[in-house]
C-alpha cells in the first residue's frame, strides 16, 4: 500500500497538462477495436481504467501496439471479436464493465465480466434490465440491496436465429454509462434504439459515433439511432484524446484554495456536458478562465484553463449542473470547505454508487480535516472557512477522487497530513503527486508499513 505525506503549501504556480480524458479514452479504444481497419489514438491517459478496456479488447482478438506516443489499433469490425479465453477483468472501472456489457450482449459467444471489490459492489440492474428487454441473455448476482444486480455479469451467446431488438427506453437515471451501453448494443440491433434521460449526461459516445458517420439524432436528453440508415461499418480514425476535465478539476481546486496560487492547464476537454463545475463556481466568485482552443477526438471542444486563488463565496451544486459535474463533487467539496459560509450539494444520490459512497466518504474526510459537514440523503451541507484546516490522517477507501480531494485539503492544513491507500489515483490520474510537486507542493509518496 502507498500513501502520501503532505505538508501545507503556500503557493502553487505553473503551467501543466493533465492525462487524457478517461471517458473519451474508453470510447476511443472500444470504437477503434470495432472499426474496420487501423486507428491511431494519441493522448490516452495511461491510467489503469483505460488499460482494463484495452486488455479486454486484446483478449477478444484485437491487436494494438504503441508507436511513439500513439496507440495504433487494428480494428476487427463490429462482428470480428473472438470469444475470450477467460473472464474479462474490468478492474475498478464501471465504464469498462457497463460499455462492454452492451457490446458483448450482442455477440454469438458467451463472456463473463468481473471486477475488483469496489466494482463488484456497484449496481448493474440499470444495464441488465434494458439489455434483457431487448433480448440479451445477461445476468448478474444478487447482493446487499434486495432486487439489485451485481457483478460478475454472465452473458450467454445469442442463438443463430436471434438478434437484439429495438428499444424505446426512458432511463431511470441520467447515466452516460447506461446510455452508451444501450447505444453500443443498438449498433447490433435490428430495430430502432430510442433513449431519453431525465437530464442529458455526458455525450461523448454520441459525438464520437456521429463523427464516425453513424446516423444518430439527438435532441436535448433524447437520442435515437435507426439501423436502417447505418452501413454497419465504423471507419478507422486518428484521434487525439484531450486532457481530462475531471483531473483538471483537482488542479482548478488546488489553485483556488492554496493562497496566491495560479495554475494554467493546457489542452483540456471542455465539453459542456462535463464542465458543470465551472457553472457552479461562477457565483462563488472563483477566478477560472477558459480560452477555447479547438476540437479533439472527433467533436470534443478543448481549451486552456487558468485558475487563481482569491476570496470565495459559498456555493451550490444541484439539479442539471450537478449531472454535468458528477465526478467533480469531491473537488467542489474542497473548494466549498474554503469558502466562508454554508455551501450545498444536492440531487447527488448517484454519488452513493460510485467507486465509493462518495457522499459518506467525502463527509467523513471533510470532518477529519475539521470542516463542518452535514450529510444529507442526496448530498451534503458544508460550512467552509478561509483559515487553515486541521492536519489529519485519512484513508481514500480505494476511491481515486477521494484520495485526490483529501490531498488538496491537506495542502490547506495547519501541519503535516497523511493520505493512505493512494494507489487508486493511478486509475485516472497517473502522476498526480509529481504534477502537484512540480507546482510547488511538498508531497512525498511512501510505502505504508
Ligand atoms: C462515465 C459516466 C459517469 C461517470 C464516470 C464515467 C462514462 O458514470 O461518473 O466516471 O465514461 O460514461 P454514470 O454513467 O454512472 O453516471
Amino acid at each position: 500500500l502507498k500513501r502520501y505525506r503532505i505538508r501545507p503549501a503556500s503557493r502553487l504556480v505553473g503551467r501543466v497538462v493533465v492525462p487524457g480524458d478517461k471517458s473519451i479514452g474508453h470510447r476511443a479504444v472500444l470504437l477503434s477495436a470495432l472499426a474496420d481497419g487501423r486507428s491511431r489514438i494519441t493522448g490516452l491517459s495511461g491510467g489503469l481504467d483505460n488499460a482494463a478496456t484495452l486488455r479486454a479488447m486484446t483478449a477478444m482478438g484485437v491487436r494494438s501496439h504503441e508507436e511513439g506516443n500513439a496507440l495504433v489499433v487494428d480494428g476487427v469490425g463490429l462482428h470480428g471479436l473472438h470469444m475470450p479465453a477467460a473472464s474479462l477483468d474490468c478492474g475498478n472501472s464501471g465504464t469498462t464493465m457497463r460499455l462492454l456489457a452492451g457490446i458483448l450482449s450482442s455477440q454469438r459467444f458467451g463472456s463473463r465480466l468481473i471486477g475488483d471489490a469496489s466494482l463488484t459492489s456497484r449496481p448493474m440492474r440499470r444495464i441488465v434490465a434494458p439489455l434483457r428487454a431487448r433480448g440479451a441473455h445477461i445476468a448478474g448476482v444478487s447482493g446487499k440491496k434486495e432486487g439489485e444486480v451485481y457483478p460478475p455479469l454472465s452473458i450467454a451467446p445469442l442463438l443463430p436465429e436471434e438478434r437484439l431488438l429495438g428499444l424505446e427506453y426512458e432511463m431511470p437515471v441520467a447515466s452516460a454509462q447506461l446510455k452508451s451501453c444501450l447505444l453500443l448494443s443498438g449498433l447490433y440491433a435490428k430495430g430502432v434504439t430510442a433513449l431519453s434521460e431525465p437530464v442529458l449526461s455526458r455525450d461523448h459516445t454520441e459525438r464520437m459515433l456521429v463523427a464516425l458517420g453513424v446516423p444518430l439524432q439527438t435532441m436535448g436528453p433524447m437520442v435515437v439511432f435507426d439501423p436502417a440508415d447505418f452501413s454497419g461499418h465504423l471507419p478507422g480514425f486518428e484521434w487525439h484524446v484531450p486532457g481530462d476535465f475531471s483531473s483538471a478539476a483537482f488542479l482548478i481546486a488546488a489553485a483556488l484554495v492554496v493562497p496566491e496560487s495560479r495554475i494554467t492547464i493546457e489542452d483540456v476537454g471542455t465539453n459542456p456536458t462535463r464542465s458543470g463545475l465551472l457553472s457552479a463556481l461562477a457565483p462563488m466568485g472563483a477566478s477560472v478562465h477558459v480560452t477555447p482552443r479547438g476540437v479533439a477526438a472527433g467533436d470534443e471542444p478543448t481549451g486552456v484553463i487558468t485558475a487563481h486563488a482569491g476570496a470565495l463565496r459559498p456555493g451550490r451544486a444541484a439539479a442539471e449542473v450537478l449531472v454535468r459535474m458528477i465526478d467533480e463533487v469531491p473537488a467542489f467539496c474542497v473548494i466549498a470547505a474554503r469558502a466562508e459560509g454554508v455551501s450545498e450539494v444536492r440531487d447527488a444520490e448517484e454519488l452513493r454508487v460510485k467507486e465509493s459512497d462518495r457522499i459518506a466518504t467525502m463527509a467523513s474526510v471533510l470532518a477529519e480535516f475539521g470542516v463542518r459537514c452535514e450529510e444529507l440523503p442526496d448530498g451534503m451541507r458544508i460550512t467552509g472557512r478561509a483559515g487553515p484546516l486541521c492536519a489529519a490522517n485519512v484513508a481514500s477507501r480505494g476511491d481515486h477522487r477521494i484520495a485526490m480531494a483529501a490531498t488538496l485539503l491537506a495542502l490547506c492544513a495547519d501541519g503535516e497530513s497523511v493520505v493512505d491507500d493512494v494507489e487508486c489515483v493511478e486509475t485516472s490520474f497517473p502522476g498526480f503527486a509529481s504534477l502537484l510537486r512540480s507546482l510547488g507542493a511538498a508531497i512525498d509518496q511512501e510505502s505504508a508499513p
